[in-house]
Protein backbone atom coordinates (compact mmCIF):
# COMPACT_ATOMS: atom_id res chain seq x y z
CA UNK A 1 0.00 0.00 0.00
CA UNK A 2 1.79 3.61 -1.28
CA UNK A 3 1.66 6.18 1.32
CA UNK A 4 -1.39 8.48 -0.69
CA UNK A 5 -3.83 5.20 0.22
CA UNK A 6 -2.44 4.65 3.43
CA UNK A 7 -3.54 8.23 4.61
CA UNK A 8 -6.60 7.84 3.30
CA UNK A 9 -9.75 7.44 4.88
CA UNK A 10 -11.57 3.82 4.72
CA UNK A 11 -14.39 4.93 4.22
CA UNK A 12 -14.21 7.76 1.88
CA UNK A 13 -15.68 5.94 -0.69
CA UNK A 14 -17.56 8.80 -2.72
CA UNK A 15 -20.65 7.69 -0.78
CA UNK A 16 -22.27 10.41 1.43
CA UNK A 17 -23.29 9.87 5.19
CA UNK A 18 -27.34 8.90 3.91
CA UNK A 19 -26.25 7.10 0.92
CA UNK A 20 -24.06 4.93 2.94
CA UNK A 21 -26.57 4.56 5.60
CA UNK A 22 -28.85 3.06 3.08
CA UNK A 23 -26.58 0.54 2.10
CA UNK A 24 -25.96 -0.59 5.06
CA UNK A 25 -29.25 -1.06 5.82
CA UNK A 26 -30.18 -2.94 2.27
CA UNK A 27 -27.32 -5.31 3.33
CA UNK A 28 -28.54 -6.00 6.82
CA UNK A 29 -31.95 -6.49 5.25
CA UNK A 30 -30.75 -8.98 3.64
CA UNK A 31 -27.85 -10.89 5.32
CA UNK A 32 -27.24 -14.50 5.56
CA UNK A 33 -30.36 -15.34 2.72
CA UNK A 34 -28.28 -17.32 0.30
CA UNK A 35 -27.89 -15.20 -2.83
CA UNK A 36 -28.90 -12.04 -1.57
CA UNK A 37 -27.28 -10.01 -4.61
CA UNK A 38 -30.31 -9.03 -6.72
CA UNK A 39 -32.40 -8.25 -3.95
CA UNK A 40 -29.73 -5.99 -1.85
CA UNK A 41 -29.47 -4.14 -5.03
CA UNK A 42 -33.20 -3.57 -5.21
CA UNK A 43 -33.64 -2.53 -1.75
CA UNK A 44 -30.73 0.04 -2.56
CA UNK A 45 -32.80 1.25 -5.48
CA UNK A 46 -35.52 1.28 -3.23
CA UNK A 47 -33.77 3.57 -0.44
CA UNK A 48 -31.64 6.01 -3.11
CA UNK A 49 -33.98 5.46 -6.35
CA UNK A 50 -30.34 4.56 -8.12
CA UNK A 51 -28.02 1.98 -7.44
CA UNK A 52 -24.63 4.59 -7.26
CA UNK A 53 -21.03 3.66 -8.55
CA UNK A 54 -19.17 3.55 -5.74
CA UNK A 55 -21.95 1.50 -4.27
CA UNK A 56 -20.68 -1.62 -6.33
CA UNK A 57 -17.24 -2.10 -4.50
CA UNK A 58 -19.03 -1.58 -0.92
CA UNK A 59 -21.66 -4.16 -2.10
CA UNK A 60 -19.16 -6.61 -3.38
CA UNK A 61 -16.80 -6.44 -0.63
CA UNK A 62 -20.07 -7.01 2.32
CA UNK A 63 -21.51 -10.36 0.19
CA UNK A 64 -17.89 -11.27 -1.16
CA UNK A 65 -18.56 -11.05 -4.48
CA UNK A 66 -16.25 -9.29 -7.01
CA UNK A 67 -16.88 -6.04 -7.91
CA UNK A 68 -17.29 -7.02 -11.91
CA UNK A 69 -20.08 -9.49 -10.87
CA UNK A 70 -21.69 -6.62 -9.05
CA UNK A 71 -21.61 -4.51 -12.43
CA UNK A 72 -22.55 -7.08 -14.31
CA UNK A 73 -25.76 -7.50 -12.39
CA UNK A 74 -26.41 -3.69 -12.58
CA UNK A 75 -25.99 -3.00 -16.33
CA UNK A 76 -27.37 -6.15 -17.48
CA UNK A 77 -30.94 -5.52 -15.95
CA UNK A 78 -32.52 -2.37 -17.15
CA UNK A 79 -34.62 -2.03 -14.69
CA UNK A 80 -31.48 -0.83 -12.26
CA UNK A 81 -30.85 2.73 -12.64
CA UNK A 82 -27.02 3.95 -12.57
CA UNK A 83 -27.56 7.47 -11.98
CA UNK A 84 -30.67 9.41 -10.12
CA UNK A 85 -33.52 9.52 -11.48
CA UNK A 86 -35.44 12.56 -13.24
CA UNK A 87 -38.29 14.45 -11.11
CA UNK A 88 -40.68 11.94 -12.86
CA UNK A 89 -39.86 9.15 -14.47
CA UNK A 90 -42.33 7.74 -17.41
CA UNK A 91 -41.91 4.19 -18.37
CA UNK A 92 -42.63 3.16 -21.80
CA UNK A 93 -44.19 -0.89 -22.22
CA UNK A 94 -42.02 -2.02 -25.60
CA UNK A 95 -43.13 -5.85 -24.81
CA UNK A 96 -45.27 -8.06 -27.20
CA UNK A 97 -48.83 -6.68 -27.08
CA UNK A 98 -47.78 -3.31 -26.81
CA UNK A 99 -45.55 -3.66 -29.73
CA UNK A 100 -48.69 -4.97 -31.66
CA UNK A 101 -50.27 -1.66 -30.63
CA UNK A 102 -47.57 0.21 -32.35
CA UNK A 103 -46.11 1.63 -28.95
CA UNK A 104 -42.75 2.16 -30.77
CA UNK A 105 -44.20 5.29 -32.85
CA UNK A 106 -45.44 6.17 -29.48
CA UNK A 107 -42.00 5.73 -27.55
CA UNK A 108 -40.46 7.81 -31.27
CA UNK A 109 -43.17 10.81 -29.91
CA UNK A 110 -42.07 10.26 -26.52
CA UNK A 111 -38.68 10.93 -27.44
CA UNK A 112 -39.03 13.61 -29.58
CA UNK A 113 -41.10 15.54 -27.44
CA UNK A 114 -39.29 15.30 -24.37
CA UNK A 115 -35.26 15.57 -26.35
CA UNK A 116 -34.41 12.29 -24.75
CA UNK A 117 -33.48 8.63 -25.60
CA UNK A 118 -34.50 5.49 -23.49
CA UNK A 119 -32.81 5.62 -20.17
CA UNK A 120 -31.76 8.98 -20.20
CA UNK A 121 -33.05 12.10 -18.05
CA UNK A 122 -34.15 15.71 -18.95
CA UNK A 123 -31.57 19.12 -18.50
CA UNK A 124 -33.59 20.10 -16.61
CA UNK A 125 -34.23 16.75 -14.46
CA UNK A 126 -37.80 16.88 -14.67
CA UNK A 127 -38.01 13.70 -16.19
CA UNK A 128 -36.78 10.49 -17.26
CA UNK A 129 -37.77 7.91 -19.81
CA UNK A 130 -37.06 4.26 -19.26
CA UNK A 131 -38.66 1.15 -21.11
CA UNK A 132 -40.55 -1.46 -19.33
CA UNK A 133 -41.40 -4.99 -20.52
CA UNK A 134 -44.97 -5.41 -19.39
CA UNK A 135 -46.83 -3.38 -17.15
CA UNK A 136 -49.53 -6.28 -17.15
CA UNK A 137 -51.37 -4.19 -18.79
CA UNK A 138 -51.85 -6.08 -22.16
CA UNK A 139 -55.73 -6.11 -22.63
CA UNK A 140 -55.01 -2.02 -22.98
CA UNK A 141 -51.97 -1.82 -24.49
CA UNK A 142 -50.37 0.48 -25.58
CA UNK A 143 -49.77 1.04 -21.81
CA UNK A 144 -47.48 3.26 -19.83
CA UNK A 145 -46.52 4.59 -16.20
CA UNK A 146 -46.09 7.71 -14.98
CA UNK A 147 -44.42 8.18 -11.41
CA UNK A 148 -46.19 4.63 -10.83
CA UNK A 149 -48.97 5.66 -12.26
CA UNK A 150 -50.89 2.95 -15.04
CA UNK A 151 -52.11 4.36 -18.37
CA UNK A 152 -53.69 2.54 -20.95
CA UNK A 153 -54.11 2.92 -24.72
CA UNK A 154 -51.92 5.57 -24.92
CA UNK A 155 -51.78 7.90 -28.06
CA UNK A 156 -49.14 10.64 -28.90
CA UNK A 157 -52.08 13.06 -28.27
CA UNK A 158 -53.02 11.62 -25.29
CA UNK A 159 -49.47 11.21 -23.74
CA UNK A 160 -48.68 15.14 -24.58
CA UNK A 161 -52.04 16.04 -22.51
CA UNK A 162 -50.63 13.48 -19.72
CA UNK A 163 -47.40 15.29 -19.20
CA UNK A 164 -48.81 18.75 -19.97
CA UNK A 165 -49.60 19.04 -16.09
CA UNK A 166 -46.28 18.11 -15.18
CA UNK A 167 -44.55 20.78 -17.14
S1 LIG B 1 -47.10 -5.99 -23.21
FE1 LIG B 1 -47.34 -3.92 -22.62
S2 LIG B 1 -48.54 -4.08 -20.83
FE2 LIG B 1 -48.18 -6.14 -21.36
Amino acid sequence: MNADRALRDPHDDGLNDHAREQIEASLAAHAGRPGPLLQVLHEVQDRLGYVPAAAVPVIAEALNVSRAEVHGVVTFYHHFRQSPAGRHVIQLCQAEACRAMHCEQLTQHAQRKLGIGLHETTADGRYTLEPVYCLGNCACSPAMMIDGRLYGRVTPESFDDLIAPLS
